[in-house]
């Protein structure tokens, strides 16, 4: 039934109503793109969003950029670039090279800094109405408790999601590299606040679930996969980098298929729910990303091109949903069948 909704024509909105009511498949209004994330250990209150997706941080600025495209908290959630507790000049520019499939960036962090992002960004993006993530970065555990602490203390804030992964500064990676370091800083921040934590991991590492295991074991509500993955582009003539560092991290349609892969596994082994991330550029990605395990996504690279596409897509799911006879979105949470091949040699 779902394909003979979706071959009639536009125009035929009534006749195509009257065929969804007898099929029972849901009107696209009536899908629900509701998602939960619980709080896990039973403590705290879990976090409600509208529908699954939201902005990257680093691509997001503080909403402020985003103003003349769209409503900010049109997304499920407000989500702005990491924050450290000193404002962060950054990386030498050229920052960014474009490659065929993705983009290259070594930004390094550029940030206000916590005093400012408290006084100037903190309340706009209160102003939005949607949950507020705050993304921390650190040079110490110190630094991340001192940051949790603080901004914990903030009524706006409602989780955060703790950068353990650029591959830009050597302190973001330092943590993100080594399960036990993941484990205590989790540990650690998660002493410090009652708020929801999710933990961006870096997808530069051999065994994504190890990392992932021991966010959860750290006390993370969500684990966020995945961040950038280090890559180069050489200028041959000037024998040096096209970036102003000598290497950057890799994000858009590129490492989807790494993302994906990233977000089955952790999702097959942990507990607590997945944020999916990478190179997203259309709502069918959204649902690829669910059927993987995520719970809810981020998009990142594609909003330079579309800023406001986050309008467009909570329509299409909606439909694409309707047309599939599914009606509510986390239903489709993790539903990854395995080919037949992989279930036989599981059942052997
Ligand atoms: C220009 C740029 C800046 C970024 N800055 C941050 C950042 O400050 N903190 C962070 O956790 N991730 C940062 N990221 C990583 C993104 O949040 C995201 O994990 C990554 O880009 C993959 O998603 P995408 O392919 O949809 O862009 C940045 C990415 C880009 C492209």
């Amino acid at each position: 039934m779902g394909l003979v909704l979706h071959r009639l024509p536009a125009k035929g909105g009534e006749v195509l109503t009257r065929v969804a009511r007898e099929a029972k498949v849901p009107e696209p209004a009536a899908v629900d793109l509701t998602i939960a994330v619980p709080a896990a250990g039973g403590r705290g209150k879990a976090l409600h969003f509208a529908h699954p997706i939201l902005p990257a941080s680093g691509t997001f600025g503080y909403g402020e950029e985003f103003e003349p495209f769209l409503a900010p908290g049109t997304f499920a959630a407000v989500l702005g670039k990491s924050i450290s507790l000193e404002p962060r000049a950054g990386n030498p520019p050229p920052r960014t090279f474009e490659t065929p499939a993705g983009l290259l960036n070594s930004i390094g962090l550029q940030n206000p800094g916590l005093d400012r992002f408290l006084e100037s960004y903190l309340p706009r993006l209160a102003r939005y109405g949607v949950p507020v993530i705050v993304n921390l970065v650190g040079r110490t555990v110190e630094d991340y408790c001192e940051l949790a602490t603080r901004l914990g203390a903030e009524r706006a804030v409602s989780a955060f999601e703790l950068n353990i992964s650029c591959p830009n500064v050597s302190e973001g990676l330092r943590f993100g590299l080594d399960p036990e370091a993941t484990r205590s800083l989790v540990r650690a921040v998660r002493g410090c606040t009652d708020l929801p934590i999710l933990a961006k991991l870096t997808p530069n590492v051999t065994d994504i679930v190890e990392q992932a295991l021991a966010a959860e074991e750290g006390g993370a509500d969500m684990v966020t996969l995945i961040n950038t993955l280090r890559g180069m582009a050489i200028d041959w003539r000037t024998r040096t980098s096209r970036l102003g560092a000598a290497s950057g991290g890799l994000s858009g349609p590129a490492i989807r298929p790494i993302a994906l892969c990233m977000v089955h596994e952790a999702a097959k082994a942990l507990r607590i729910p997945v944020c999916g991330i990478g190179g997203i550029t259309a709502p069918e990605h959204v649902l690829e990303f669910m059927v993987a395990g995520a719970s809810l996504v981020q998009v990142g690279t594609h909003l330079y091109r579309e800023p406001a596409c986050v309008l467009e897509w909570i329509e299409r799911l909606r439909q694409l949903l309707a047309e599939a006879g599914i009606q509510r979105i986390r239903d489709l949470v993790g539903t990854f069948k395995p080919p037949a091949a992989v279930r036989e040699a599981i059942a052997e």
